[in-house]
């Protein structure tokens, strides 16, 4: 009895998913991808050119990612048979740390099964501290761009604080940041400042350089001082010339700094860049790099081989590609007559459209043209917001734009 009234609970809620046209479960199926330069993925077993990937600069299908893939598994078996603490710390897994901690100029890194779980089990480390009594909760203020990342929300909302020692600034408003800051001066122990460094929905990047500026400006009122925590997954490998991200186009470096392998780097994990001692306190304490495994062998072996390939003239000539690639993905789309949803000049190119029945017109008319992209609705954004999400990649192909563009404009001219 009481179990058919959950059930019907549950059917009662995907119902209601679906009139708010908000399901995420039907996803397409991609069966293959070609294997051309710019590979489209199979779908019923026609292709399709993919503009909603994170893999920007064409990394997961390299060469150079699958032997090395191949030859982790070969030495240390498909799977990394226990958590990093008992024996799951295998060779690879430090090579991997070390090349990314000497990437973004750190002491060390600290990897997790994705930058997911690294935001969850950190944030719950910094502002709570894993034992009751631990000094390391105290009296600490956590603040949040107001459209940080799920996971960074999630990660706050484990530590469970009491409201007072939550605040929120406005979306990329360092005026408002600075008004928190001040309204809050000598209440608090120490100050978190958690921010994405590229926002997933509109390609629009935090100036970590003026930022900087406002919490100097703050920080002898706080006796521990105020701490910057980034988490630039979609900045990485994509944005700054050398794919440093944001730290890198704004000249200024974190506190602390997550990045994923999941998406330039085209493997899969997450990971944290800080002081040693930082790193430190992470392995003893971090939930989900403690009781989780780590990334398998494999993966990590082509995390290795990217992060290394992402450091020589290929590399270089990839982020070219993906700057010249996207500068004429926007100039093409301007052409007709096209509104952005914002300024990016990262390869995510939020196109405005303003309602949910014209993206989800928009979405299908380029799937039709063979092509695939992302709506994306109210609430991930404000209303009237709505947007078809693009996203660039130096794999694309002078072909594969123009057939973009030449589609949208067929699309437009329906209407
Ligand atoms: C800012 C940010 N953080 C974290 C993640 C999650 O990354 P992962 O897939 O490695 O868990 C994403 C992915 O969308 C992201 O945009």
């Amino acid at each position: 009895m009481s179990k058919k009234h959950f059930v019907d609970v549950l059917h009662k809620e995907l119902a209601r998913i679906g009139q708010a046209k908000t399901s995420k479960r039907f996803e397409k199926v991609i069966e293959g991808f070609t294997k051309s330069h710019s590979p489209q993925a199979l779908i019923g077993g026609k292709p399709y050119r993919v503009f909603n990937s994170n893999d920007y600069l064409g990394l997961r299908f390299h060469p150079r990612l699958k032997t090395a893939e191949q030859a982790a598994s070969e030495e240390f078996g498909t799977g990394p048979g226990a958590v990093r603490f008992i024996s799951g710390t295998l060779k690879v897994h430090r090579d991997l740390e070390k090349a990314i901690a000497s990437f973004h100029g750190r002491d060390d890194a600290i990897v997790f099964s994705s930058a997911f779980a690294a935001n969850v089990s950190v944030l719950f480390c910094f502002i709570k501290g894993q034992a009751a009594d631990s000094a390391v909760g105290g009296n600490t203020l956590v603040i949040s761009d107001a459209l940080n990342h799920r996971s960074i929300i999630d990660g706050i909302r484990v530590a469970n604080l009491p409201k007072e020692q939550r605040a929120i600034f406005n979306h990329l408003d360092l005026n408002d940041l600075d008004r928190i800051l001040t309204e809050k001066r000598g209440a608090f122990q120490r100050v978190i400042i958690v921010t994405d460094g590229i926002f997933s929905m509109l390609g629009e990047a935090q100036d970590l350089k003026k930022m900087r500026q406002v919490m100097d400006a703050h920080e002898e009122h706080f006796a521990d001082g105020i701490w910057l925590y980034v988490d630039d997954a979609h900045g990485i490998g994509a944005f700054g010339k050398q794919g440093r991200g944001v730290e890198e186009a704004f000249h200024t470096k974190a506190d602390i700094l997550i990045g994923t392998l999941g998406k330039a780097f085209g493997a899969d994990g997450g990971y944290v860049v800080a002081d040693q001692v930082i790193i430190d306190y992470l392995r003893e304490s971090a939930a989900t790099y403690i009781y989780s495994n780590s990334i398998s062998p494999g993966t990590a072996g082509a995390a290795l081989a990217s992060v290394e390939l992402m450091q020589t003239s290929e590399g270089d000539k990839l982020l070219k590609r993906l700057t010249q690639n996207r500068e004429h993905f926007q100039k093409e789309m301007q052409k007709t007559g096209c509104v952005f949803a914002a300024h990016s000049t990262h390869p995510i190119q939020p196109i405005l459209l303003g309602d949910p029945g014209k993206t989800a017109a928009f979405k299908e008319g380029l799937f039709e043209g063979g092509i695939l992209v992302t709506n994306i609705n109210y609430p991930v954004v404000s209303k009237g917001r709505d947007e078809i999400r693009v996203q660039i990649s130096a794999s694309h192909t002078e072909e594969d734009l123009s057939v973009f563009a030449d589609q949208w404009k067929a699309i437009v001219s329906r209407k």
